[in-house]
């Protein structure tokens, strides 16, 4: 049986990704295929053939969440969403369940109900449908014979007496139908229209409504998880304190409707995905769903979270599905028979039951965000790639497209180096790269990492409009309009040479496109002249390592020496940010004003750095992990000595180091913005440890 443990899924590109479940069994290699040549997306004809007055197809994204495992067995889960996070938080959520069991989940009957209602009907109406329930039966079942010969057909007959907001009464007959591995609508619809005249005849009246009806109270799931205190507790937050909150977070949602809607829509963040993906009518999901929640009079919590007499979380769910893995819909979309087949159902049950298991683990993980850290931390930090799709989601080199440039970590080095000494940095390559083409109109810049898409304004005096004028200007194409379209791995304003590295991959891109034959060296010029806008008085460090990603140490002395390190091999290192960023100009100024104060203790202090660096280089070209780590760590002591280290820096710092770094500091001016840690054979842990903290992670990689 195929293991849905995947580790490192999130790092791989698309292309790999795809290779790595085809080669652990959960693609067919012709599903494989379909996936990398585009094939099982809907073609336009089919979705033509689909709905009406057609002009295309829609794209959303489509993901797995890895980890699944439910009654025992397990399950690679097929999503198609549109929100950062959601995919994330169920691998995490799923991955914390299997170390206790995973989830187990039931489904005692998984009956669709149609529904007909009659008005003007007699007194003894009701009497006469129920004493001729059989013959309706039989009537519903001979619509369709094909599924009696499955397994299926009409079981029941229910009948409700109820009255109009009027005093009206209206009859409602209810035929409960095992429509087997089909949702199931159309045919309970047929059986509708066909009884709906033998039923308003046996009750003497007319038919007002014969349709089926979402509330599906006889396809109820149940999903159920246990977590032991151990498997909600992070280096930040006690278990039982986790439990807690979920435990409180749940009793809330019990009791308030406003916020039971925004708890159930949580549900519903892994309901709808995987509905979607599997060709299923989410629509219908959402609406028995909700009407299920309000069952008791008021709206309310679909699930149910306690503490065990042994103090372990457990979490229940209770939830209408009736969802299907045949029917004509589905088998016209390619890409739900993919899900369907990768998934491995052998049943619209089964599927109902993972369904179920996705609700209740995206609840868990949007109770525990919110029992902890909080939810805009966590997105946030999911958010890195878009700032997108998880910590561990900031794209993946080979996923940029267009011409590149590095950012920069320094390792070493900082504010001494505003006073002549040396500083040690490496690039974090590929972390931007650009596109550019001509368009008509005035030039545009999208960062869809950033949020940002803008018309560039010659005269404009923001950051951005500066830096394109600047390029175009150097490039003499200031003329023409042109679409530039950047993506960025990198935040902004966190010391990580976003501005440097996206000055260069635009030069780059308007090369590429208009075959300037720019040398690095003219590259590198125009990216510092971006740099002098940006920031003033630059040391030409960042558009350097942009430029040339190389590892180096450098110092200015009136100008910038570099020296070129080789490394022994690549650094396992990663880079990590919060929400606060920092403001160089006012970071350096308030190192002067300290200096002023006492310039003796400060030169020592500057001096001692410098002496760091230059080890950092030798421990650098050694591959001296140890060594790096340790004079990082004194090197942060030492930022932390010259006034520029924050509270939140340090948290970071504390919890890469308690995540097994062997060196974290502060890299930068500081004052807020990055911390950058060293982790030989300890880089997931000490990513996960900052993400489950909240914080944005980034491997720096090359
Ligand atoms: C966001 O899409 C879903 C949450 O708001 C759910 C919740 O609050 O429980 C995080």
């Amino acid at each position: 049986m195929n293991d849905s443990r995947i580790p490192g899924l999130y790092k791989l590109d698309v292309g790999e990704r795809i290779a790595k479940l085809e080669q652990n069994g959960w693609l067919t290699p012709e599903n494989a295929d379909a996936l990398r040549s585009g094939r099982h997306v809907l073609p336009t004809a089919g979705a033509d053939g689909m709905i009406e007055n057609v002009i295309g197809v829609f794209g959303l994204p489509f993901a797995v969440a890895p980890n699944f495992r439910v009654n025992d067995r397990d399950y690679l889960v097929p999503l198609v969403v549109e929100e950062p996070s959601v995919v994330a938080a169920l691998s995490f959520a799923a991955a914390t369940a299997r170390r206790s069991g995973g989830v187990q989940a039931t489904c005692d009957e998984s009956l669709l109900a149609g529904q007909v209602h009659v008005t003007d009907h007699g007194p003894s109406a009701a009497g006469a449908v129920r004493d001729a329930a059989d013959t309706l039966l039989a009537a519903a079942n001979a619509v369709h014979p094909r599924l009696l010969k499955r397994g299926g057909g009409a079981r029941q007959i229910d009948v409700r007496e109820l009255a109009l907001p009027d005093g009206t009464p209206l009859l409602t007959v209810h035929i409960l139908v095992d429509t087997c591995d089909a949702m199931g609508a159309n045919l309970v619809n047929t059986m509708c229209e066909v009884l709906a005249p033998q039923i308003a005849a046996l009750a003497g009246g007319n038919v007002a409504l014969r349709i089926l009806s979402n509330l599906c109270n006889h396809s109820l799931v149940t999903a159920t998880a246990r977590f032991p205190l151990a498997s909600l507790s992070s280096p930040e937050f006690a278990g039982d304190f986790v439990r807690d909150g979920i435990v409180r977070a749940n009793a809330i949602a019990t009791i308030d409707p406003w916020r039971a809607a925004t708890h159930n829509k949580g549900i519903m963040n892994g309901v709808d995905p995987l509905a979607i993906a599997t060709g299923n009518d989410w629509r219908a999901i959402e609406a028995g769903a909700h009407a299920y929640a309000a069952r008791r009079g008021s709206y309310a919590s679909l699930t149910d979270w306690s503490a065990a007499d042994n103090g372990d979380l457990v979490g229940r769910i209770d939830i209408p599905l009736k969802v299907g893995i045949v029917g004509g819909t589905l088998r016209a979309n390619p890409t739900a028979m993919l899900a369907i087949e990768m998934l491995g159902v052998g049943s619209a049950t089964e599927l109902a039951l993972v369904m179920a298991a996705t609700g209740l683990l995206q609840n868990f993980a949007a109770l525990r965000a919110l029992a902890t850290a909080g939810i805009q931390e966590g997105h946030m930090r999911l958010h890195a790639r878009s700032v997108a799709a998880a910590a561990r989601r900031t794209p993946e080199p080979s996923r940029l497209e267009g011409a590149r440039a590095a950012g920069k970590v320094i390792l070493l080095g900082e504010h001494a180096v505003v006073y002549g000494q040396h500083a040690l940095a490496v690039p974090i390559p590929d972390a931007v790269s650009a596109t550019v083409r001509r368009q008509d109109g005035p030039t545009t810049l999208s960062i869809p990492d950033w949020n940002l898409a803008t018309h560039i304004d010659a005269a404009g005096r923001n950051g951005v409009d500066a830096l394109v004028m600047t390029i175009v200007r150097a490039l003499d194409v200031a003329g023409s309009g042109f679409a530039i379209a950047v993506q960025s791995r990198l935040p902004r304003g966190m010391g990580l040479g976003s501005s440097a590295a996206i000055a260069v991959a635009i030069v780059r891109a308007f090369d590429d496109y208009l075959q300037l034959d720019l040398d690095d060296e003219r590259v590198n010029e125009i990216a510092f002249e971006c740099e002098k806008h940006a920031h003033g008085t630059p040391s030409g460090v960042d558009n350097t390592l942009a430029t040339y990603a190389r590892p180096m140490l450098f110092r200015n002395r009136g100008s910038l020496q570099v020296i070129d390190v080789e490394p022994a091999a690549p650094l396992p290192l990663l880079v990590a940010w919060g929400a606060e960023s920092g403001d160089t100009r006012q970071q350096v100024s308030g190192v002067r004003d300290r200096r002023g104060v006492d310039p003796q203790t400060f030169d020592a202090l500057f001096a001692e750095i410098d002496r760091i660096s230059l080890a950092g280089a030798d421990a650098l070209r050694e591959g001296n992990y140890d060594r790096l780590g340790h004079l990082m760590n004194v090197g942060h002591g030492l930022l932390n000595a010259v006034g520029v280290s924050t509270p939140e820096l340090e948290r970071m710092v504390d919890i890469a180091r308690r995540n097994g770094a062997s060196g974290a500091k502060l890299t930068g001016a500081g004052g807020g913005g990055s911390i950058v840690a060293l982790c030989p054979g300890r880089l997931a842990e000490v990513g996960q440890g900052l993400q489950a903290a909240g914080y944005q992670v980034l491997e720096v990689g090359g």
